[in-house]
């Protein structure tokens, strides 16, 4: 049985302050063993979420990093430098990074591996946009960014990884996949882990799927077989929202 894990994805919101006040209310109310749930958040954010989650199930993720050590790169954040922090987690290759800023699957697979390297569990997003959907090639756009988003990565180290299913066109519009539609794509990204790698490793893997998630269709996407949590954008943002997402995943 794979453990389902909840994250919230809370892109460019919420100051320090305020994020520990989001914390300090989603605290007593995730607390549960059955769930891994996971707030990634602004780096500037990062340590007062940590020091707020202490002695929580809770663990922080970071939204990007860069993957080089250290070095003449003004603007970015190493992977050691999230994990001296505490971070646990980190997303790479959501869509808004790679529409707005310019990040393309080799350096996705360059992250990735420099996550994995430090130690941290990279949640790995891939999805078609609409366009590629109406013209029915959404399993070759899958098919390859799985391929070149996991270069290199080794049956071990892919067990670290979660992959988060998100169709672009159902991304912060309120257009949700069908957990059908949902289902199908999951269990296409793990035959295809099947096929890299083989069937035990591939049922290791945690798949998410994350697009308009909310607490209206929480419970019906992650009943699905191959759905094994969420990835969380505006209903993250939101404690009795984000909270019965988590609840349903505990039941599902
Ligand atoms: P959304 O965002 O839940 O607001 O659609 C999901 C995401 O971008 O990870």
């Amino acid at each position: 049985m794979r453990k389902k894990i909840i994250a919230g994805n809370w892109k460019m919101n919420k100051t320090p302050s305020e994020a520990v006040a989001l914390i300090n209310e989603l605290k007593p109310l995730v607390k549960n063993d059955d769930v891994d749930v996971v707030f990634c958040v602004p780096d500037i954010d990062i340590i007062p979420a940590v020091e707020a989650c202490k002695g929580t199930n809770i663990a922080i993720g970071a939204e990007n990093l860069y993957f080089e050590e250290s070095g003449a790169y003004t603007g970015e954040i190493s992977p050691n430098m999230l994990t001296d922090a505490g971070v646990k987690y980190v997303i790479i290759g959501h869509s808004e990074r790679r529409e707005y800023f310019a990040e393309t699957d080799e350096t996705v697979n360059k992250r990735t591996l420099a996550a994995l390297a430090a130690g941290l569990k990279p949640i790995v997003c891939v999805g078609e946009l609409k366009w590629e959907r109406q013209c029915n090639i959404t399993e070759e756009v899958i098919a390859r960014q799985i391929k070149l988003d996991l270069w290199d990565v080794t049956a071990e180290q892919v067990k670290n990884v979660v992959i988060a299913y998100e169709p672009v066109w159902a991304i912060g519009t309120g257009l949700t996949a069908t957990p059908d539609q949902a289902q199908e794509v999951c269990a296409f990204i793990r035959a295809q882990l099947a096929k890299k790698y083989d069937q035990a490793t591939a049922d290791a893997v945690t798949i998410q799927y994350g697009g308009s998630m909310n607490a209206g269709n929480a419970a019906e996407l992650l009943a699905q077989p191959d759905i094994d949590g969420g990835l969380i954008g505006g209903a993250s943002l939101k404690a009795a929202d984000f909270n019965t997402i988590v609840q349903a995943a505990v039941e599902g």
